[in-house]
């Protein structure tokens, strides 16, 4: 008889982690969630699964990937409910939208905890017990947005990539003792990381990148409609633990396989051009501002300077000057200065004076 196996997914509360959590529990494995809410987290698993509230196939254990306490914690805590895992899914993740410049360091910060810093911490706790058992696969959920840095998503893009990197270091490090890495690069699937409410959103539609917030909000909503079930990805995710390669990185839904397969055929340059218009991005020096104008005199006066020595350019300076002398400034303005200059305070300006002095 085979053993149950054990497999630890985080963020399972709800969206892709809910649906693989609810899919792997009838499959026959033993389901950790580990949830930042126990509580809600288990209500929702159980509700989804039908499971009882002492069904050891189905256990929870806190987890906030951005406090590194309870990261510790929740290491300590799936060893005393599971000992060794079968297999670890760093599924949880948070979206957040705005350009470079409109993005605070904060989220910059929570973006790496969330996606790198707390599964790598995570990861480091259970590595110990999983490479002494001589098996076991640690999946990543990744993006499109972690295969190319994608505009106005530079935070969660960024992150992904370093997940991705991340993984594929380990996976080298790790499979001389039977472990396994598995990424999974994930399409659109209908959770709320996708909506309005599942992304923090920084944009600012009358700033600088307002006609690229506008045209990707458009395009994004539309793209919506393709987004798969999370029970589609969820069988995927089933048949990824089943792998036995020490590395690999797949795509799950027909967008990130399109986006995977242009990658790696197509220079950098094309694939730049292909996301921009995708997502419908003005061109290239298409918004710098007007460039300054020359006259014919300037002109000739920076060629001149080019070409003939200080002594020589100084006496055509004075040349210039005696035979068209500055326009002299108009009377009103002239008559201003002469006044401005004699009282050192104007008369618009002594009600002030006198305030400031009373
Ligand atoms: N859906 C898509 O189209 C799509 C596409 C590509 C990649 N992905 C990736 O798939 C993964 C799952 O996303 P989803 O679509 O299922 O999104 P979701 O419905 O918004 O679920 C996100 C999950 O992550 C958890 N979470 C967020 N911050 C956390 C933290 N600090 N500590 C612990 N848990 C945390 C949430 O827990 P709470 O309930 O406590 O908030 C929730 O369970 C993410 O990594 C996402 O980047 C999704």
């Amino acid at each position: 008889m085979s053993e149950t196996r054990s497999v630890v997914i985080t963020g399972a509360s709800r969206g892709l982690g809910l649906a693989s959590a609810k899919y792997l529990y009838h499959r026959g494995w033993r389901v950790v969630a580990a949830v930042r809410s126990v509580d809600k987290g288990m209500a929702a698993l159980r509700e989804a699964t039908g499971a009882a509230e002492d069904d050891p196939r189905l256990l929870g254990v806190r987890l906030d990937l951005c406090d590194p306490e309870s990261v510790a914690a929740a290491a300590v805590a799936i060893g005393e409910l599971v000992g060794v895992p079968d297999a670890v899914v760093h599924n949880a993740g948070i979206a957040a939208a705005g350009a470079v410049e409109e993005t605070p360091m904060e989220l910059w910060q929570t973006m790496f905890a969330t996606h790198l810093f707390g599964p790598v911490a995570l990861t480091r706790d259970l590595l110990p017990g999983m490479r002494e058992a001589g098996r076991g696969r640690i999946v990543l959920i990744s993006s499109a947005g972690g295969v190319r840095g994608m505009p106005v998503i530079a935070a969660y893009s960024a992150a992904k990539g370093a997940l991705e990197r991340w993984g594929e270091s380990l996976a080298g490090e790790v499979a001389p003792y039977g472990l396994g890495v598995t990424v999974l690069v994930t399409g659109v699937f209908d959770t709320e990381i996708i909506t309005d409410d599942g992304t923090t959103t920084f944009r600012d539609f009358e700033g600088p990148y307002g006609q690229h917030h506008r045209t990707i909000d458009k395009r994004g909503r539309a793209a919506m409609r393709i987004a798969g079930p999370p029970e589609k990805f969820a069988v995927r995710l089933g048949r990824a633990l089943d792998g036995k390669a020490p590395y690999t990185r797949r795509s799950v839904g027909f967008d990130a396989a399109a986006l995977l397969a242009s990658n790696r055929i197509l220079p950098t340059k094309a694939m730049h051009q292909i996301v921009r218009v995708a997502m419908g991005l003005p061109g290239y020096k298409s918004m710098r501002p007007p460039p300054t104008r020359l006259g014919p005199t300037a002109r000739a006066s920076i060629l001149l300077a080019k070409v003939l020595p200080a002594p020589a350019m100084q006496r055509i300076g004075l040349f210039l000057i005696k035979i068209r002398p500055p326009t002299p400034p108009p009377a009103d303005s002239a008559a201003e200065i002469e006044e401005t200059s004699k009282s050192p305070v104007r008369e618009s300006d002594r009600g002030q004076e006198d305030s400031i002095h009373d």
